[in-house]
């Protein structure tokens, strides 16, 4: 079967992505700066999956460090791009730093797809290329317009999938733009989920943090929207759905069964969840208060957002298997495996 790279291999998409490779039959090789992630990922990887995955330490941003990896492996044959920083508050407050990683980053994969004859990206990108969405264009789908970027982070999403249509129209390679909703939970084995090496941010692996008094409580931001219960909506998907979409593209990819060169796919389950139906979820499947407190918005949030996962499901033939319950409790599973691994301190 095909190899395929993995940048961001190390992280939360990204090796999930790596088990659901390897176990349909894909060599994979990563890469990975560990900027919020840590190399042990790759041996969680391979409690599940007995591989032991070749991977490099690199900045993506390093376009003569990329190269060595297609010099090492000239038989790789598709990527799937993850390496970006992923947080709305941190790319608020870094803008420049944000801007410089995952614009630098996507572009330099891009030149490597072309000089070292890789014809299929798969890239990874966010619902928050939407921005605030109006109430009228909910669910979303792949036609709706982009509004302006609520953030930097949304705002290299959007660069990026513009960067790949300029490319792809141009040169001899294929790219799909994977519009990831929310993707939470963890590895149904327990023995995978998100590993960062910086404090968490987002809202599933707080909750389980506070539910397990590895933080006294978290913040909800915010139960004055204009929701049914004036909290946040977003489309929550089980990250291994996620990374079952991305492996259901790279096939299509390579079987050249893709309708033109450049495509873009929602990954949503298509149900709008509120923060606080996601936490009474999580205190459902799992029988466990999770403490928090209400306190003002966060800058960079949307409102409401959640998807029409139709065409995933035409082009892709996805459809995602995992309920919110699900997530929560696999998200659970994890937090207290953590805990056994001695990994569960909060990093500050
Ligand atoms: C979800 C909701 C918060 C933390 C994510 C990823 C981003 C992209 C889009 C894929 C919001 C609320 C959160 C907390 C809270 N995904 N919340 N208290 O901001 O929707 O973005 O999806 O590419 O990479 O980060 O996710 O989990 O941070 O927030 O109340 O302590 O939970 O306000 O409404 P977000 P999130």
């Amino acid at each position: 079967m095909a190899k395929i790279l993995v940048t961001g291999g190390a992280g939360y998409i990204g090796s999930h992505t790596i088990v659901e490779l390897i176990e349909n039959g894909y060599e994979v090789v990563s890469a990975d700066n560990y900027i919020n992630s840590i190399p042990l990922t790759y041996e969680r990887i391979e409690v599940i999956t007995g591989v032991k995955v070749p991977y490099y330490e690199v900045d993506l941003v390093d376009l003569d460090a990329l190269k060595v990896i297609f010099r090492e492996h000239p038989d790789i044959k598709g990527i799937i791009h993850f390496g970006a920083l992923k947080s709305v508050p941190d790319s608020v407050a870094n803008p420049s730093f944000c801007f410089d990683n995952n614009n630098i980053s996507t572009n330099n994969i891009a030149i490597c797809a072309e000089e070292f004859d890789v014809k299929n990206i798969i890239f990874s990108s966010s619902c928050s290329v939407y921005g605030n969405v109006m109430p009228e264009d909910l669910p979303v789908t792949e036609d709706t317009p982009l509004k302006n970027a609520e953030s930097p982070y949304a705002y290299t999403k959007q660069n990026g999938e513009v960067m790949l249509r300029f490319i792809s129209n141009v040169r001899d390679i294929n790219a799909i733009c994977l519009r990831y909703f929310n993707p939470v939970g963890a590895h149904v084995s327990g023995e995978l989920g998100e590993l960062p090496s910086k404090r968490v941010n987002n809202l599933v692996p707080v909750i389980t943090q506070a539910a397990a008094g590895v933080r006294p409580h978290f913040t909800v931001f915010g139960d004055n929207w204009n929701t049914r219960d004036g909290s946040c909506i977003r489309d929550y998907i089980h990250v291994t759905d996620i990374a079952d979409a991305h492996v259901k593209g790279i096939a299509l990819q390579l079987a050249g069964k893709t309708k033109g060169n450049y495509d873009i796919i929602n990954l949503g389950s298509g149900d709008g969840v509120s923060v606080f139906e996601a936490i009474q979820a999580f205190e459902k499947a799992c029988g466990i208060k999770a403490p928090y407190e209400v306190g003002p918005r966060r800058d960079g949030d949307v409102e409401t957002i959640y998807s029409n996962p139709k065409k995933a499901e035409m082009v892709l033939g996805w459809t995602p298997k995992y309920g919110i319950e699900d997530m929560m409790a696999s998200a659970w599973k994890w937090q207290l495996k953590l805990a056994e691994l001695g990994l569960a301190k909060e990093k500050l």
